[in-house]
């Protein structure tokens, strides 16, 4: 009989230790009242947890302890977690629901919204830096997770969201050439495409309505942090460079599915099940890949870079089958 837990019932457990240790490391904090209950009323809100669960299975896959990413699955759902409290302000993507209920500047006033947000943020340093893993652990998770989530990643990718922001009504439309084409055009590996290359195209030219630089605007905004949740996992097991290149390659890859797969729920999904008020995309005029492709072009693409994060795990046979099943799951869930 087989006694090895399905990936349902081992990502269950996996999501419990993440809760528990998530309100650890924000109870008993001598913090102003008001902050501490903005940044619990936002952290401890559920949310599918998905980085800190990657961050897990990635150091498991690599023979690491689940204790020891610990730390380090907290710190980047700190991180995920102030980047949606700014990315819903009025002045970014101005919602007013998050993860089921309103969101934090409806509740607590924008000023501490941003101000819980930028708690958030250094609370995710903290909470790496005091570990107890080794300092050269800990160095190596610091660069990776501040890459990420720095002006070359996230924060650099919300800019040029906002910067697309209605680049799919203007006139250049019809010059920018066939999304079938566009698609075409770009269905190359993704191994084939260097990060910071894309990221200093995408920097350099003014936003162009091209499937190249949606990539972009994607692989920064969510798939940058996404890939270091793989990164920072695979560190705290000391995986050896194979292990964290196919980890690297997988986590690129869904990274990108996941926004894309995100940007398709806006569409279809629904805001009850979402937690977050679907339409908003239409209404804002972004630049998504089902405005530029459509939605079976979408999907169809995002399958492709599942399948392709599939194929990354091999060498890791067996204990890779977790994190199979959740790549696919980025596509097929309804939230
Ligand atoms: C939403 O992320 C923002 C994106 C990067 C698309 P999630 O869909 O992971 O949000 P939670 O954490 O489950 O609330
Ligand atoms: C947000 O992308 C990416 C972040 C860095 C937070 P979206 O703006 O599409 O995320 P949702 O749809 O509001 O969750
Ligand atoms: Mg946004
Ligand atoms: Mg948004
Ligand atoms: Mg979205």
């Amino acid at each position: 009989m087989n006694s090895e837990p399905t990936t349902e019932e081992h990502l269950r457990q996996l999501r419990e230790l993440v809760e528990r240790r998530l309100q650890q490391c924000v109870q008993g904090r001598e913090w102003p009242e008001r902050l501490a209950e903005a940044v619990n009323y936002s952290l401890l809100a559920g949310g599918k947890r998905l980085r800190p669960l990657l961050v897990l299975l990635s150091a498991e896959v690599c023979g690491g302890s689940i204790e020891d990413a610990l730390p380090a699955a907290c710190a980047i759902e700190m991180i995920h977690t102030y980047s949606l409290i700014h990315d819903d302000l009025p002045a970014m993507d101005d919602d007013d629901l998050r993860r089921g209920r309103p969101t934090c500047h409806k509740v607590y006033g924008e000023a501490l919204a941003i101000l819980a947000g930028d708690a958030l943020l250094t609370l995710s340093f903290e909470t790496l830096a005091a570990s107890g893993n080794s300092a050269q652990t800990i160095a190596a998770q610091v660069l990776a997770l501040a890459t990420a989530a720095g002006g070359g990643g996230m924060v650099g990718g919300q800019i040029l969201d906002l910067d697309a922001e209605k680049i799919i009504e203007k006139p250049e439309k019809a010059t920018g050439g066939s999304a079938e084409n566009s698609e075409e055009a770009n269905v190359v590996p993704v191994e084939a495409e260097m990060d910071s290359e894309s990221a200093r195209n995408c920097s350099s030219t003014p936003p162009v309505l091209s499937v190249e630089h949606l990539n972009c605007i994607h692989r920064m905004k969510t798939g940058a942090l996404i890939r270091a949740a793989l990164e920072i996992g695979a560190v705290s097991a000391g995986a050896d460079v194979n292990k964290v290149h196919s980890l690297r390659t997988y986590g690129q890859c869904i990274g990108l599915a996941f926004q894309i797969a995100d940007d398709l729920l806006d569409v279809t999904g629904d805001s009850s099940r979402l937690g977050k008020t679907a339409g908003r995309d239409e209404d804002l005029g972004k630049f998504t890949y089902p405005a530029l492709l459509g939605q079976e072009a979408s999907r169809n693409r995002a399958q492709a870079l599942v399948d392709e994060a599939c194929v990354s795990l091999q060498q890791f046979s067996a204990p890779g089958r977790h994190l199979q099943q959740l790549a696919k799951f980025i596509v097929e869930r309804d939230h």
